[in-house]
């Protein structure tokens, strides 16, 4: 046998991983150190009452014979499609159902979905980016070429005619500079795309954090129904990291059909479809009553931005992020390197934060903290960091 070569190319381990293990070996040297996590964005609050009922109801359900639901549909239930086409309709966007498809996560669908695309596509993805989106392109194989994203442009680059593509990767509001595309912006995008005959990949995982006029889905822009999919999630939505939802919208209009029906292929080859009860959970999310109930929730991650980035604006550092996006993207202070300045905030002040390096190389002067935190530990980590950086 041989192996997949390219394994070879990816950094040993996953940015995220490294991370952990870093924070687990300071913790067993200093098992007293009260160290507080803004590293991941993993959520922190409970799952709402909406969801929790809606599950309790499901898994009552499978304990009948009428209720019970073996295997479903691979590309998702028509009540979840049917929720989620009527979310889309409420910003304007009209989806088929065939059009939906239902699963476990935008991070396995941005991964699987090159299924569909050809090894020698050559494939555009800003810096810094979502580091899935990269490693799963060398995993296979595929030449990455690279757009600058830095402070000059917002972190918010735009298409250059002279670069040449097939693949273009989108995340907005952005993982993890937290800058959001505005509608003239995605239009640009989508005039590239439509130029280039290349398919832009939009992650819209964080569009539940919108709270400016930017749009949630690339759909809201003319024209991307031809050159475009898109990835939702439901993890930073209504706090499914571990309950694991997601869903990605193929449309029929991309390549005359082609993509759509390639992807319901390897959907129904390769994935057996969410637990019935997980999407239940998920339908419920929509329901008037959860919607409000996770707004609560996504207030309280808004309002810890709000504290993170006024911290950072008492400190006098450079910071894009927190408006439409539970992430602070700042500049390391004192021209620190962001693992440097991990290790700093770790020893120093036993707060946990992404470095911006491990998005890539523009971000080797920048550091990601999240606002998914504890409130009172969010607070307490501000403190912490004001009085560090602020001798
Ligand atoms: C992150 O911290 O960037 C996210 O947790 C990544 C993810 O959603 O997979």
């Amino acid at each position: 046998m041989n192996i997949n070569s390219n394994y070879q190319n990816v950094k040993d381990s996953y940015l995220f991983s490294t991370i952990a293990r870093k924070v687990n070996e300071y913790t067993a040297a200093h098992p007293e150190a009260p160290v507080i996590r803004l590293g991941i964005g993993d959520v922190t609050l409970p799952l709402c009452p909406a969801v929790i009922d809606a599950m309790h109801k499901a898994v009552d359900e499978m304990s009948t014979k009428e209720g019970f639901h073996g295997y479903g549909p691979e590309q998702g239930y028509g009540f979840l499609k049917e929720s989620i086409q009527k979310y889309y309709a409420s910003y304007g966007v009209a989806l088929d159902a065939d059009e939906i498809f239902v699963s476990d996560g935008a991070k396995s669908d941005v991964g699987n979905i090159l299924d569909l695309f050809s090894a020698d596509n050559v494939v555009l993805v800003p810096d810094p980016v979502y580091p899935v989106y990269v490693d799963t392109n060398i995993m296979a194989g595929r030449k990455i070429i690279y757009m600058n994203a830095n402070e000059e442009n917002g972190f918010l680059p735009l298409p250059d005619a002279s670069v040449s593509c097939d693949l273009i990767y989108l995340c907005s509001p952005n993982n993890p500079t937290g800058a959001a595309y505005d509608r003239a912006a995605l239009k640009q995008w989508v005039d590239y795309a439509k130029a280039q005959d290349a398919v832009i990949l939009y992650d819209a995982a964080y569009e539940a954090f919108i709270t400016e006029d930017v749009p949630r889905s690339i759909f809201e822009i003319e024209g991307a129904k031809d050159c475009a999919i898109e990835f939702c999630s439901f993890s930073k939505t209504a706090g499914f990291t571990g309950t694991r939802c997601g869903y990605t919208i193929v449309p029929l209009a991309l390549k005359d059909g082609l993509l759509n029906k390639m992807w319901l292929r390897r959907q129904t080859t390769k994935f057996n479809g969410v637990p019935y009860i997980v999407q239940r959970g998920a339908a419920a999310v929509f329901t008037e009553e959860g919607m409000a109930q996770i707004q609560e929730n996504l207030s309280y991650y808004k309002e810890n931005a709000k504290i993170l980035a006024s911290a950072l604006d008492e400190l006098g550092i450079w910071y894009t992020g927190g408006k439409n996006s539970p992430y602070i993207w700042l500049k390391c202070p004192n021209g620190m390197e962001s693992w440097e300045f991990f290790d700093y905030l770790l020893e120093n002040a036993n707060v946990v934060g992404t470095p911006g390096a491990g998005f890539g190389e523009n971000g080797k002067n920048f550091f990601r903290l999240t606002a998914f935190g504890d409130r009172a530990k969010t607070i307490e980590a501000v403190e912490r960091i004001k009085k560090l950086l602020s001798k």
